[in-house]
């Protein structure tokens, strides 16, 4: 991989991998999210890639979740998408914001009915007594929205990573891997090779 293979405009070259690994893995937009606390303890997970354009990646979430808590007292991440298949990974860091409501919306009304209840019933990140309680509140919520839409919870919504940083990593024999990272410079982007 060199400079060239690559779209000088690091959103154009990370939703062209989208698709190319759209054809090679069963969840191509699974993204391992990187948070920390205040005192910069990290925690991770992963959550799905819902949106990217220039402003940045977009992922929904429960708002009072963990990561949703962390990010509230430290409004920095890092990402990074990785497909094996390809032999590529791409890492993503900056600031956290959230998105306008209508965005939410929008996304929202996307959701099958049954995760719209999940996520109003589902305290995401508190402990459970058991599997029991999770059912409880689930029916609880269904018969609560049983006469009408479910609404956008106001704790949940998406949330975009203003991106400062990417990193494009493909395979290469002999551990020579390809490294080309971006960052901002400007309105613009400057661009280097790393080694492996
Ligand atoms: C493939 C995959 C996709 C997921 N997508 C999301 C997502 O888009 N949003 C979300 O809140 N959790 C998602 N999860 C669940 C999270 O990994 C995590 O369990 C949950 O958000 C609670 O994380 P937290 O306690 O660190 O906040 C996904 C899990 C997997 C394995």
């Amino acid at each position: 991989m060199d400079l060239s293979d690559l779209d000088p405009d690091p959103v154009i070259a990370l939703r062209s991998w989208l698709e190319e690994a759209a054809g090679a893995s069963p969840q191509p937009d699974a993204m391992t999210l990187a948070t920390t606390t205040r005192n910069g303890r990290p925690s991770v997970r992963v959550v799905l890639l819902r949106g990217l354009d220039e402003r940045g990646i977009v992922f929904f979430t429960n708002l009072r979740s963990r990561k949703g808590r962390e990010l509230a007292e430290n409004p920095h991440a890092a990402a990074v998408l990785h497909w094996w298949q390809l032999g590529r990974q791409v890492r993503v860091e900056g600031t956290v914001e959230g998105v306008a409501r209508e965005e939410s919306e929008a996304y929202w009304a996307t959701r099958p009915r049954a995760s719209r209840i999940a996520a109003w019933a589902s305290p995401q990140s508190e402990p459970l007594t058991d599997r029991a309680a999770l059912e409880r509140l689930y029916a609880r919520a269904d018969t609560r929205f049983e006469n009408g839409e479910v609404p956008l919870p106001e704790f949940w919504g998406g949330l975009r990573i203003v991106p400062e940083l990417f990193e494009f990593w493909t395979h290469r024999d002999d551990r020579l891997h390809d490294r080309i990272r971006y960052l901002r410079d400007g309105t613009g982007w400057r661009r280097e090779r790393l080694a492996p």
